[in-house]
């Protein structure tokens, strides 16, 4: 038994991958310039993605954790909830970047950012992996990004379906039986 048996299509190779993580990894060390920074990653799906790009980046850095649940189909503040939040050390007077791995209607990244300012960040940028534009329902832009997505549920390299498929080595969509359930309540991905 193999994940891949569930993949019906390969959106992003894992060279492709590779490749955009150095290209995101460039940017991110120019745009810090050689200054020490905090890497926020957002628990679960971003860790595949922080644990590479923080190894292509040169600059010290921290590196933090910060869990969130969101419910229901997320359309009122309030139905995220945080779990916790790295230490006031990692977040206080310091330069930061939230990582995550997708950014679908913008509200966990727009809340997560508040927070971090809140905790008395000097800066908090972002950096998602996938981008799907056309599910936003806050205005959110990321800082940096690796690919945009159209809107199909995604899985692999951080992305799940039920706890699932995040340890593929590659994006892919999973084959509609195996989807299984209505699409709308599935579309985000991860
Ligand atoms: C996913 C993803 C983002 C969030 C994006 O997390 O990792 O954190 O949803 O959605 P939004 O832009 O609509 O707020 P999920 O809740 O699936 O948790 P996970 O990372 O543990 O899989």
């Amino acid at each position: 038994m193999s994940l891949d048996d569930d993949i019906g299509r390969i959106l992003f190779s894992r060279a492709e991958i590779e490749s955009a993580i150095d290209r995101i990894a460039a940017e991110v060390t120019r745009s810090y310039a050689g200054r020490e920074f905090t890497v926020i990653s957002v628990l679960k799906g971003s860790c595949v993605f922080a644990a590479d790009l923080i190894r292509r980046i040169p600059n010290p850095l921290e590196l933090g954790f910060v869990g969130v649940s969101s419910y229901g189909a997320g359309t009122r503040a309030g139905e995220i909830e945080l779990h916790f939040l790295p230490s006031k050390r990692e977040i206080e007077g310091r330069d930061v970047l939230i990582v995550d791995d997708i950014v679908d209607t913008g509200r966990t990244l727009q809340f997560i950012r508040t927070e971090i300012e809140r905790g008395g960040a000097s800066s908090a940028r972002t950096c998602v992996f996938l981008d799907k534009p056309s599910r936003r329902v806050v205005p959110f832009e990321p800082d940096h990004r690796g690919f945009h997505v159209d809107d199909e549920f995604v899985v692999g390299y951080g992305l799940d379906f039920g706890g699932r498929y995040r340890n593929l080595p590659y994006v892919g969509a999973l084959r509609p039986e195996i989807l299984g359930a209505p699409r709308e309540s599935r579309a985000k991905g991860g």
